[in-house]
């Protein structure tokens, strides 16, 4: 591997799934739109631009069809959508997305809360959903939700995840996400995991997928980077949530994410001052703050007046080091 390449990552943006999912306001369909074309313009690898979930158990997302026919697909791009069962799939092939992304838990108690069914009736919606999708060129990605963690049934075994991805290969799903869904995880926790899975499926593309809700997001990033992961979620603004997990709070921030990487010498391909940009209108656009800091805080490189207590007539500091 080059170093080119060793330090080139791939960045998939949830904010349109993860986060208006979780929105107390329905997000029109055409700011919706709007906010993916942007987007595809950025750099970012991936974009989960909606889910085609039942419409009752996620209203905020019941135009996922008029979404994804309305966007522009700019090459390079994966249009990645959630789909949690067959009739989900159906709906998402129609739409001639270019990734589907199966999602069920870890744990039984929250795949009941999210999905109604149990983990062994999602795994046989996933074998037929494989059938169906056939030899086409749509990518099958299987996401395991509680990953790390259940808010209902607590700590997930190790191996209890590692069973898992067995099964989503068995099945002939071809990547993987490990979803930290109430940001449970720590560092420590993630690197045993990625070290796990790494070692035992060097060719699967693995993807990452934290929540912020303790503050640990940033720092499990770094951990999973750490053992070579390379494919992240996150979400512009902070935004996220699953509306089925009690307590969820946002992804961890796209932008705050690329602005800490670039700032580490990594290739994330995302033109960060275009997603701040674009980040800036979130709050517009949900009626809310949100929770990303560098479009509070701007870059690290962000400097301000000197005052003018501090400087002479000549607007010189008195003694400076001439740093
Ligand atoms: N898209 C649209 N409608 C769907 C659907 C889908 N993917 N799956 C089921 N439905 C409809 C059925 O047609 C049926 O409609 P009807 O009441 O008009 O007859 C109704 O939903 C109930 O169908 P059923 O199969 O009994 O579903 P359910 O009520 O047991 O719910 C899920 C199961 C998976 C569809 C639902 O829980 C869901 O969409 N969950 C998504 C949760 C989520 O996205 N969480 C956040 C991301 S982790
Ligand atoms: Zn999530």
């Amino acid at each position: 591997m080059t170093v080119a390449t060793r330090n080139r990552l791939y960045i998939n943006d949830v904010a349109l799934r993860d986060g208006f999912q979780i929105e107390p306001n329905f997000v029109e369909t055409e700011e919706k739109v709007k906010l993916i074309n942007r987007l595809s313009e950025t750099g970012l690898a991936k974009i989960e631009a909606t889910s085609f979930t039942s419409p009752k158990a996620i209203p905020n997302l019941r135009d996922a069809e008029q979404v994804m026919r309305a966007i522009k697909r700019v090459p390079g791009v994966v249009y990645t959508v959630l789909v949690p069962n067959v009739k989900g799939c159906e709906r998402a092939l129609s739409c001639n997305v270019d990734e589907i992304n199966l999602v069920m838990s870890a744990s039984q108690a929250h795949n009941r809360a999210n999905l109604r069914m149990s983990c062994e009736q999602s795994l046989a919606q996933f074998a037929e959903i494989v059938k169906f999708v056939g030899p086409s060129s749509v990518f099958i990605n299987g996401s395991i939700s509680t990953s790390f963690g259940c808010p209902f049934d607590g700590w997930i075994p190790e191996a209890r995840v590692l069973e898992l991805v067995q099964q989503f290969l068995d099945t002939g799903i071809k990547g993987v996400t490990l979803c930290d869904t109430t940001g449970m995880a720590n560092p420590e926790q993630v690197r045993r995991l990625c070290d796990a899975v790494l070692q035992r499926w060097p060719e699967v593309p693995f993807t990452l997928h934290f929540h912020n809700t303790r503050g640990m997001g940033l720092a499990n990033v770094l951990a999973a980077l750490g053992t070579g992961m390379r494919n992240f979620d996150a979400s512009l603004g902070g935004l996220g949530g699953c509306p089925f997990a009690p307590g969820a709070t946002g992804n961890v921030c796209t932008e705050d994410m690329v602005h800490m990487l670039e700032q580490m010498g990594y290739d994330t391909g995302v033109n960060l001052d275009a997603l701040i940009e674009i980040a800036k209108d979130l709050a517009g656009i949900v009626g809310h703050d949100v929770p990303g800091q560098v479009i509070k805080a701007g870059k690290a490189d962000r400097k301000y007046p000197k005052p003018a207590w501090a400087t002479d007539a000549a607007g010189q500091v008195a003694g400076a080091n001439k740093v």
